[in-house]
């Protein structure tokens, strides 16, 4: 990323937009920043006033057994009731929740009490199957209301519910399944992607072949016809559609304590299975309503439309709970941006008005190489903000985001988080930062930064580091309390939250991201940890090791290229090459294929036996390599360039 090193541009935030921004000015910021980080409780106490609670907290945050928070001690609450519920009461009874579009051109309007309906008809479906307070539920679906219903019922009841992305692989779904224990899993028929089905059903069938905890599968009828294509197992598979016919159309909320499981969201590390994230109800669903209010200046008239896909962090945090608990309207598309043609989120736009508009880097750099001329076919002028999230933007992507999506009007807010934040935490407030191209700028409400050495010394550029916890964040790894210690909090003997990012502050005092500092990688916005491909790779029989490392991508922002050595005197050609991408696409799914595979001998190594992974992320991208006397081998070096650059 030294690309953002000679980056100076800086955009103000525009006249008509501070206006009637929630926080229209620089000082507006300060005042209330200021404000909640010198009395972090009474910040969040008073904000904690705008939703609705059973039973109000005792405490607003308990330190007492660190890194293991708690917010909002004795509060009783439900964020069903607060996406929903609470605004039955009022003019929002009525308003469009979700206006959904089918990657086939299908459509539907939920208002909020029809949100209301299908989720207590769903809830109680689920309650008649036996699904209760506390137990994991699995969903499996494409980006349909239904998605969003089943999260919601989940928290309506209490039940845990754990979103695994319609692109992961059977054995991915085992994993999760296994690990947390869930006893039910949602999912549908299909789902379209690029004008084909993806058969979500038959998946989850082969993901629970020798799975014992799962009594129960839902199954919710998309893509396909009577007769249905795929394998019913009467007595555990129930339609969606017979299941909640003859409901009742209320379902009272599970009364929860602030510190009851929301949901499991498992995502990748440098080491191991992906961990199961966990979240929990109060500051969860407090820190998501602020963030969305503010960052997004979200109001009454506004159409918000987030492309991610729920299976995400960023579809739990903002388009389910932050957007809804804002009662919102928004758009929800199931499909491709290129699909029937490159103008297809663009036509979304013009079609519903879409006022803020919110999508990842990598998305943004696919319109850009697909050319100006599909915006040029639509009007735009509806949107008034822009937002980009899941990877550092390059300032190129930047500029053009903000002069054709944007038309120098909106402004940008680039908002670094993670799964394990819960919500934003270096972002631009949209009428008071000034942005600058490919910055996250300034810290949110109650979140203190620090850039830091290894050591924990203050410095300019180095590790980030955020000092005391907000309300979003994670309260531990499901099953593995020792790995949450170590994972987070044991770099700077828990003073401090360590998210493996690396970041730089400039002289205006802005945070700079620069990418991860461990072995994560980040591809198209997926997290991926470059220890789950090199443990599926030594699983053939042929490999005798493996290192994967991230380059950078045109596209995807970061590519995966992984070095293989072969046990001495098997094959390695292009057939291998294939078996290793299908076992890729079967332990993880297809978004994890690596963009190359080189083979080898043997790999880099130090005198002591560390793959020296540095050195070959810079054969990968085709860099002068500097002193490689410390190696153990150093012609190791030499195969693997002349592969690089015959292949
Ligand atoms: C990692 C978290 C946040 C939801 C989607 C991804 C990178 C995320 C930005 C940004 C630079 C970013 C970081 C972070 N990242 N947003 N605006 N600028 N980097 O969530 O899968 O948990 O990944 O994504 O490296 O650690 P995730």
């Amino acid at each position: 990323m030294e690309s953002v090193s000679h980056e100076n541009r800086k955009f103000e935030p525009h006249p008509d937009f501070a206006k009637d921004a929630y926080i229209g000015s620089p000082e507006a910021y300060r005042e209330l920043y200021e404000k909640s980080i010198a009395d972090p409780e009474a910040f969040w106490a008073e904000a904690a006033e705008e939703l609705d609670w059973f039973k109000k907290w005792d405490k607003v945050l308990d330190e007492s057994e660190a890194p293991f928070f708690k917010w909002f001690p004795g509060a009783k609450t439900n964020l069903c009731y607060n996406c929903v519920d609470r605004h039955l009461k009022g003019p929002n009874r009525n308003k469009a929740a979700l206006i959904w579009e089918g990657e086939p051109g299908d459509t539907r309007v939920l208002t909020y009490q029809d949100v209301h309906r299908e989720v207590c008809k769903f809830a109680n479906g689920l309650k008649q199957i036996g699904v209760k307070k506390g137990d994991r539920v699995a969903i499996y679906l494409p980006m349909i209301p239904e998605l969003t219903l089943a999260v919601l019922a989940c928290a309506r009841i209490g039940a845990v519910h754990t979103v695994i992305f319609a692109g992961f692989s059977a054995e991915s779904i085992r994993d999760r399944i296994n690990d947390c224990g869930a006893t039910c899993v949602i999912t549908a028929d299909g789902g379209w992607r690029r004008e084909r089905v993806l058969s979500l059903k038959n998946t989850v069938d082969e993901a629970l072949e020798g799975v014992d905890s799962v009594s129960n599968v839902v199954v919710v009828k998309r893509a396909h016809g009577d007769p249905f294509p795929c394998h019913y197992k009467e007595g555990r598979d129930h339609w969606y559609h017979r299941l909640v016919q003859d409901q009742p159309i209320d379902c009272p909320c599970e009364e929860m304590d602030a510190e009851d499981m929301l949901f499991l969201l498992y995502t990748s590390g440098t080491t191991g299975k992906p961990k199961g994230i966990i979240h929990t109800t109060a500051g969860y669903m407090l820190y998501t309503y602020l963030t969305t209010k503010y960052i997004f200046d979200l109001k009454p008239d506004d159409v918000f439309w987030c492309t991610a896909d729920v299976g995400w962090i960023t579809g739990h945090s903002y388009i389910v709970y932050g957007p809804m608990q804002n009662a919102a309207t928004q758009i929800m598309y199931e499909g491709a941006p290129n699909t029937p043609d490159e103008g297809r989120f663009w036509e979304i736009v013009e079609k519903y008005r879409a006022t803020i508009f919110y999508t990842a880097p990598t998305a943004i750099r696919a319109f850009m190489k697909w050319g100006d001329k599909w915006l040029e076919k639509h009007d735009l002028s509806s949107l008034r903000l822009l937002g980009t999230v899941g990877e550092p933007i390059n300032p190129e992507a930047w500029i053009w985001y903000h002069k054709q999506v944007g038309a120098e009007r909106c402004p940008i807010v680039d908002t670094w988080w993670q799964t394990e934040t819960g919500g934003h935490m270096l972002t631009p407030i949209p009428g008071a930062t000034a942005t600058k191209p490919g910055c996250a700028t300034v810290p949110f409400f109650g979140i203190e930064p620090a850039i830091l050495t290894d050591e924990g010394e203050e410095v300019d550029a180095g590790i980030l580091a955020i000092k005391k916890p907000w309300p979003g964040i994670l309260r531990g790894i499901y099953g593995d309390p020792e790995r949450f210690k170590d994972t987070y909090w044991c770099k700077w003997d828990g003073k401090y939250y360590f998210p493996g990012d690396g970041a730089r502050r400039d002289k205006d005092g802005y945070i700079w991201i620069l990418g991860r500092v461990d072995d994560v990688v980040n591809v198209s916005g997926h997290r991926i940890g470059t220890a789950e491909l090199e443990s599926v790779f030594v699983e053939h029989k042929d490999v005798a090791e493996s290192a994967v490392v991230g380059v950078p991508h045109e596209i995807k922002g970061q590519g995966l290229i992984a070095f293989v050595t072969v046990i001495q005197g098997r094959e390695h050609d292009d057939h291998l090459r294939k078996e290793l991408v299908e076992m890729i696409d079967k332990s993880i799914g297809k978004f994890a294929r690596p963009e190359r595979i080189l083979f080898s001998s043997d790999l880099p190594k130090t005198r002591s036996g560390k793959i020296m992974r540095r050195l070959l992320r810079d054969i990968a991208e085709g860099k002068e390599l500097g002193n490689t006397t410390t190696l153990a081998d150093p012609s190791v070096v030499e195969e693997l360039q002349r592969q690089y650059e015959e292949a």
